[in-house]
């Protein structure tokens, strides 16, 4: 089957950093689906993972976790799919990524893809939408069910992949006002669109900035770039008793800088569930069939922004040297082998 892989981590412009492979296809055994994949995106943990270092694999390293297809075949423990199911999923980053024909993932991080959309348009929201929810509703406790109606959010970096899917849950599912962070006009505009109340600037100072929007603190922060850069705001931004989760690492954050305020800092990495095989591990399943729901419902919409055809090493090379720069909008899918 074709995949897209590498074997030496070397910087995008190099054409061997991602590379068109023939390689063998997968079987299904336990609790796998394999799944014939339509569609996939891109996400900063694939150039993360494929950032230049000295390893080199003997065995191709395919990356991709964020994926749409059909079921091709099931092993014998699977309880939730059948042969010809439309699913959509992130997957497991301990295991290989999804830019391939044929792709094993667990049953219990897989959802029903949302009926109303294409696998495009689907496979634009599994790593981001889960982040989103595990971000929102199970790690910092806010009510998807509209209980803290109200109450506001800061994002920051509202119009990436993961803050479009966020400002949707929670601005139309938690009911909450929500500000969300973008440098441009078209990034602003964005998340506008997806229902952000207000958007301030995060290339200016975000105490001035929301100073300007007559705002003195917030509920909850979801910060969704630069920890570090934007420790010092959260801090003076967050109401005393307030939640700031972060899923992007930091190297100087200090938790001192919120006792005063008994400020609850949380963790969110999408990948945990899978990672340790949780006992809660289907969860993610749940999170992506709820998603789905909400696109079929019309509550939620998909976050995918630019296609490209075919799935192949130079059109991800392209969108790896997008996401590095840093200012993608939406999300960027490609389709068909
Ligand atoms: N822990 C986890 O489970 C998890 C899961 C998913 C993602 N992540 C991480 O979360 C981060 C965001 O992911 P993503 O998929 O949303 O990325 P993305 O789509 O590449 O994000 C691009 C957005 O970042 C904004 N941005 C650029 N510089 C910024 C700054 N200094 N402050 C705030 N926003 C800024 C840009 O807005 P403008 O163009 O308006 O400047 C752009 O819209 C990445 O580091 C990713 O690795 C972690």
């Amino acid at each position: 089957m074709k995949a897209v892989g590498l074997f030496q981590y070397l910087p995008i412009e190099d054409e061997k950093s991602l590379q068109d492979l023939e390689v063998e296809m997968p079987m299904a055994t336990g609790r796998d689906v394999l799944v014939k994949v339509k569609a996939i995106s891109v996400n900063p943990v694939d150039s993360k993972i494929r950032a230049p270092k000295d390893k080199v694999e003997v065995q191709p390293k395919i990356l991709g976790w964020d994926a749409a297809g059909e079921v091709a075949a099931i092993g014998s423990e699977v309880e939730h799919f059948v042969v010809g199911d439309s699913v959509f999923y992130a997957g497991d980053v301990t295991r290989p990524g999804a830019n391939c024909e044929y792709h094993l993932v667990d049953e219990r991080i897989v959802g029903k893809k949302p009926d109303s959309l294409s696998f495009s348009e689907a496979a634009a929201l599994p790593l981001t939408s889960i982040t989103a929810w595990e971000s929102l509703f199970d790690r910092m406790g806010i009510s998807s069910q509209g209980e803290d109606e109200g109450k506001s959010v800061l994002i920051i970096g509202g119009a990436g992949g993961v803050g479009s899917i966020a400002i949707q849950l929670a601005a139309r599912l938690a009911k909450l006002n929500v500000i969300a962070t973008a440098s441009r006009d078209e990034s602003r505009d964005w998340c506008i669109k997806f229902g952000a109340n207000q958007v301030i600037n995060h290339a200016n100072a975000l105490d001035d900035e929301l100073k300007n929007i007559g705002v003195a603190e917030v509920d909850y922060i979801l910060c969704l770039n630069n920890t570090d850069a934007h420790w010092q705001a959260m801090v003076n931004a967050i109401k005393p008793q307030g939640v700031i989760c972060s899923v992007v690492e930091t190297v100087k954050a200090n938790l001192g800088m919120l006792k005063s305020k008994s400020v609850t800092f949380v963790w969110e990495f999408m990948f945990t569930r899978a990672m340790y095989q949780t006992p809660d591990m289907i969860e993610q399943q749940h999170i992506l069939n709820a998603v789905s729901k909400c696109v079929d419902n019309g509550e939620l919409m998909t976050t995918l922004n630019h296609v490209k055809q075919p799935i192949n090493a130079k059109n991800l090379r392209r969108v790896h040297a997008d996401i590095e720069q840093g200012n993608v909008v939406g999300k960027v899918v490609l389709e068909s082998w």
